[in-house]
């Protein structure tokens, strides 16, 4: 069975096997006082009870199984449950069916026959706290906390179940010691976990991220000028949707330049509520063009202004966005293509921004109202078609081609040599982007994504349908030309994860990285000139396309199976996988990384890249939102 099938049983089970145990501690104790109704009564009831205890067992039995099988695809998937929740729950489970069911089979409810059931119970709900709150690497601190309460309950009914009298006093002042220390610690977490209202993640370094910066003195300067501004957009079906926008439109303006240029972008804001920035997404500018606000600056305010300047040497696909509060601006529309051309384009060559406006997947060409149903486009047949298809989305799209054979011809960004695909679809992660390329047969291509697509036509002919074909492995169809490195010179696990976190405070469901949550996550340390090898985890249920400011990594394997190996700026863990990519750092700077999904990035799936020696004099305060 996959990892992920795995995780969504055992998701389920750990549920089972609390309300199993519940039932039966809870017939259990209801049963017992049938033993005054006579000696058949009493049969009865045992007999319900020891079928109940039956159940749990085997539900028991079924998540030792589940951890086994999960601990075979890798200990990031099994930890807490091999070592926390299983030592806790076993122990009674065992002694609840060599002691307590043949008794209960006698008759008897002793406390020997209810003690064990009972432990179950408590070790089982402990294991749903266990489920909810605690992932891998499982914290030691924590642990203590259920461990204490299991043990604290069964003995708590050992003396209820074996006394005679009232309860006693030591029992009494026992019990407030247990709950006052349970609240102190529960405070003191709490306490630990909030967050100063100013925070500088980079505080140490001789070198600030205000010295790297483009080139002032650049001969082949191409300048844009960006204002961010509310406006209503039009789809192509005449729908009116509110936006924030760069310059009244969404896409903004594309920007496209010529490799080796330096391109010069003044931003300016007329967001009258919030701030905003620009990201190139993909691209490796210098740390203080990156736009990342409380990491490389502040973020632009109503009325302010930020000049971004970076040499174009990377040719490809790439797309800029705000960094500032993006799962809302972002998604809202403050977002452009970035395309650096190695030589003239030729044929059809264009961006086409994959973006759902106001719940609708549209597809938009560089000059074009994005198109919320179909778009279309004629060609002459034999013209070269690229379409440079970003997903600008948080969720992954799956695009086919139909109508004509067709190649990968760069993967966010950078070429790849490929076989021809027939048919054949890929999916894009959140943030990714797909070179598609063919040439332009003399009946229509459907290029597909969802519901949406962008129909292209020599003029005559019916369109084709949407392909249906089967999905390729990006990490397997073609080579980006580099060798691995043989070994590294450090190694940094990051395990996905949805749980109940401590966020500013207060224990919210989160998406955390190694149990902690933005900006707690450890940052990874790296040395420029190193070698990393980064291994991915995602023990989640959701797909989790993890993208690396300033970087590429290379793709060295998806589940243990070796990859082609292939550059990507945005790679998409699924649910159950495990990704092993490499970086080389070669770009100085403090790094976000985080989750493209951007629901996630908020909830906590941000982290750093810091390299030694780098500082930042910018804060995370009520003015810089990066996640
Ligand atoms: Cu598309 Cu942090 O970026
Ligand atoms: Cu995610």
């Amino acid at each position: 069975m996959s990892a992920a099938a795995l995780i969504a049983l055992d998701r389920i089970l750990v549920i089972l096997v609390a309300v199993s145990w519940g039932f039966a501690g809870g017939h259990l104790l209801v049963s017992r006082r049938a033993v005054g109704e006579g000696r058949g009564a009493a049969r009865r009831a045992a007999g319900w009870s020891a079928a109940l205890v039956a159940l749990a067992l085997v539900a028991t039995a079924g998540r030792l199984a589940m951890t086994v099988a999960l601990a075979g695809h890798g200990w990031w998937f099994a930890a807490e449950k091999a070592l926390l929740a299983l030592p806790l729950l076993l122990p009674p489970a065992l002694a609840a069916a060599v002691l307590s069911l043949p008794r209960l089979l006698r008759g008897s409810f002793g406390p020997l026959t209810l003690i064990f059931p009972l432990t179950s119970a408590y070790a089982a709900a402990a294991g749903v706290v266990v489920a909810l709150g605690m992932g891998y690497p499982l914290s030691p601190y924590l642990s203590v906390v259920p461990a204490l309460a299991v043990l604290g309950g069964a003995l708590a009914t050992w003396s209820m179940l074996t006394r005679t009298g009232p309860p006693g006093r030591a029992w009494r002042v026992a019990g407030a010691v247990v709950a006052l220390f349970a609240l102190a610690w529960s405070g003191l977490s709490m306490w630990n976990a909030r967050l100063p209202s100013s925070l500088r993640l980079a505080s140490a370094g001789s070198l600030d991220v205000t010295a790297l910066r483009g080139p002032a003195d650049a001969t082949r300067v191409r300048r844009f000028t960006l204002t961010a501004r509310p406006a209503v957009i039009r789809l192509a079906s005449g729908r009116g949707v509110e936006a924030l926008t760069f310059d009244g439109r969404s896409p903004g303006p594309p920007l496209r330049v010529r490799q080796g240029e330096t391109v010069e972008v003044r931003l300016r804001s007329l967001l009258p509520d919030r701030g905003v920035t620009l990201h190139w997404h993909g691209y490796h500018v210098p740390n203080g063009e990156d736009g990342v606000p409380g990491l490389t600056q502040n973020a632009v305010r109503e009325g302010g202004e930020f000049v971004y300047r970076f040499r174009a040497d990377q040719p490809g696909s790439y797309w800029y966005h705000t960094h500032e509060t993006p799962n809302r601006a972002l998604q809202a529309g403050l977002f452009g293509m970035f395309t650096v051309d190695p030589v003239t384009p030729e044929g059809f060559d264009e961006p086409v921004a994959l973006h759902t406006f106001g719940g609708a997947l549209t597809v938009a060409l560089a000059d074009a109202p994005p198109a919320d149903g179909l778009a279309t486009k004629t060609l002459s047949p034999g013209t070269p078609v690229r379409l440079r298809v970003a997903n600008t989305d948080n969720a992954p799209h799956t695009l086919g081609v139909s109508g004509v054979p067709y190649r990968i011809a760069a993967v966010d960004g950078l070429p790849v040599t490929g076989r021809t695909l027939r048919d054949e679809r890929a999916r894009l992660a959140a943030g990714g982007r797909y070179d598609l390329v063919f040439s332009m047969p003399s009946r229509p291509v459907l290029m597909s994504a969802g519901a949406a697509g962008l129909l292209l036509t020599p003029g005559v002919g019916a369109a084709p349908a949407p392909s249906a074909g089967p999905l390729i492995d990006i990490t397997r169809y073609g080579s980006g030309g580099t060798e691995a490195p043989q070994r590294f010179d450090r190694s940094y696990t990051w395990v996905l994860d949805r749980l109940i976190a401590l966020r500013g405070g207060v224990p919210r469901l989160s998406h955390t990285v190694n149990g902690q949550v933005w900006p707690r996550v450890a940052p990874a340390l790296v040395k420029e000139g190193e070698w990393i090898r980064f291994t991915v985890v995602n023990r989640g249920g959701e797909p989790h396309p993890m993208h690396p400011h300033g970087h590429h990594v290379l793709v060295l394997s998806r589940d243990g199976v070796k990859a082609a190996p292939i550059w990507m700026d945005s790679f998409d863990v699924g649910p159950g996988e495990v990704w092993e990519v490499a970086l080389r750092a070669g770009n100085p700077g403090v790094w976000l990384a985080h989750c493209h999904e951007l629901t996630h990035a908020a909830e906590g799936m941000t982290l750093h890249l810091a390299y030694d020696g780098v500082r930042s004099p910018f804060a995370l305060d009520g003015h810089n939102h990066p996640e």
